[in-house]
């Protein structure tokens, strides 16, 4: 028989959200009529904006010409796309970017989970707790790790909590890494950083020569303008970062998929032998071997993003979803409950009511009010006695759900 990949078998349980669907499932199929309200996964509800649908459908019927076909397309995105990207995301910031320094994917959970397979095996990782499960799983995976200890974490993994006590900011590591996984604003806690505190981490990467992976798929909830919008704003930050981005929550992409890194020409990772090598180039030949691109139609429909009326389109949806946000934030802080994000990001982070478990808290909304949540534990030991609600979901669940919480008592 063909022996398996053990590191595999290190993998506390199954994937966060699919087993939260586990769950839900159970409990839908011996509660039958019920109805549930999920604010867990960050899975949008509204439609897609007209433009991008419009340039999706002219895109497909191009398609179907003989003069529109195409083929296999640039494995790195269309250039029309990467145009679009640099023009309106990144040179409002001041920040100057070529084209080949953007590596158009299907989404920035493939990317974040992926860009591990470029570093060494013996890469020393650090990420902040709680965490996006990917980032943690696929170094588990890789074999980045060892075994998962008693109270939660992988050894081998140099976590960084965040916690109230912290005002969810990381402290530095205390040993020298090589990659760092930020991601702001955040997922979970819906907390950002601020600007000096991203000069203090680009200057701590230059000065440990360490990498740190920026994830920046939430930027665009963002309406303070002091909270910096890419690590690439810091100066320096090309030599020592690279960053995620995507259209899944800005402009309603999670079933259609698509996003892309940036990776600046300065970024440069070491041989063993103490060669430089370009992890621009080194991103570019894994993802040339291993992809193929995004379909034609769906980065037309990425670039119709950046038209006038898709521009406003997607900003209505943004604004909708911080409605939401406002929304529960303010709904559930009333009742009583300690509540934290939600301002410039649509994850509402909350701290479980007596000291229960994120679990219990879960099990609690799902049984007595049918309100699913991602329990904070799942992203990480520090996230144990918190909670995250996502603001994606339809206004009217919304409501019910803040008032349905508002009328438990524990
Ligand atoms: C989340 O809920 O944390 C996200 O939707 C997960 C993802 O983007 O993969």
């Amino acid at each position: 028989m063909a022996k398996i990949n053990e590191n595999y078998l290190k993998l506390k349980a199954g994937y966060l959200f699919p087993e939260i669907s586990k769950r839900v499932k159970l409990f839908t199929e011996s509660n039958p009529g019920k109805k549930v309200i999920r604010l867990g996964i960050g899975d949008v509800t509204l439609p897609l904006p007209p433009s991008i649908v419009n340039a999706m459908k002219l895109a497909s019927e191009e398609m179907g010409t003989s003069s529109g076909f195409k083929g296999y397309g640039p494995e790195q995105g269309y250039s029309f796309l990467i145009e679009e990207i640099i023009k309106n995301d990144y040179k409002p910031l001041g920040v100057s970017l070529s084209q080949d320094e953007i590596f158009v994917s299907d989404g920035s959970k493939c990317d974040t989970g992926n860009i591990q397979e470029i570093f060494s095996i013996d890469s020393k990782i650090a990420v902040t707790d709680p965490v996006y499960p990917v980032y943690v799983d696929t170094n588990v995976m890789a074999g980045r790790t060892g075994e998962s200890t008693l109270d939660g974490r992988y050894s081998g993994l140099v976590y960084l909590p965040c916690t109230k006590e912290n005002g969810f900011q990381p402290d530095f590591p205390k040993e020298k890494v090589d990659l760092i996984y930020l991601c702001y604003p955040n997922n979970p806690t819906g907390t950002t950083i601020t600007k000096s505190r991203l000069k203090e981490w680009v200057e701590y990467a230059k000065k440990n020569n360490s990498i740190i992976l920026y994830d920046a798929a939430y930027e665009a909830f963002i309406s303070d303008p002091n909270v910096p919008r890419s690590i690439f704003e810091i100066e320096g930050a090309k030599e020592v970062a690279m960053e995620f981005r995507s259209f899944s929550k800005t402009a309603g992409f999670t079933g259609t998929r698509c996003a892309f890194i940036v990776i600046p020409k300065e970024l440069n990772g070491i041989t063993s032998n103490g060669d430089k090598v370009s992890i621009n180039q080194l991103w570019n030949r894994r993802h040339t071997t291993k992809f193929n691109g995004v379909s034609y139609p769906i980065q037309k429909a990425a670039a119709a993003c950046y038209s006038d009326s898709g521009k406003k389109e997607v900003r209505d949806n943004i604004l909708y979803y911080m409605e939401n946000a406002k929304i529960i934030r303010e709904g559930i802080s009333k009742n009583g409950y300690e509540v934290y994000g939600g301002v410039n990001a649509p994850y509402i982070w909350l701290k479980t009511p007596k000291s229960m478990t994120s679990w219990d808290f879960f099990d609690q909304l799902l049984n007595k009010i049918q309100v699913v949540g991602t329990p904070g534990s799942g992203f990480g030991p520090s996230g144990e006695g918190y909670f995250r609600l996502s603001a994606f979901g339809k206004r009217e669940d919304v409501i019910e759900a803040v008032s349905k919480i508002g009328s438990l008592s524990f």
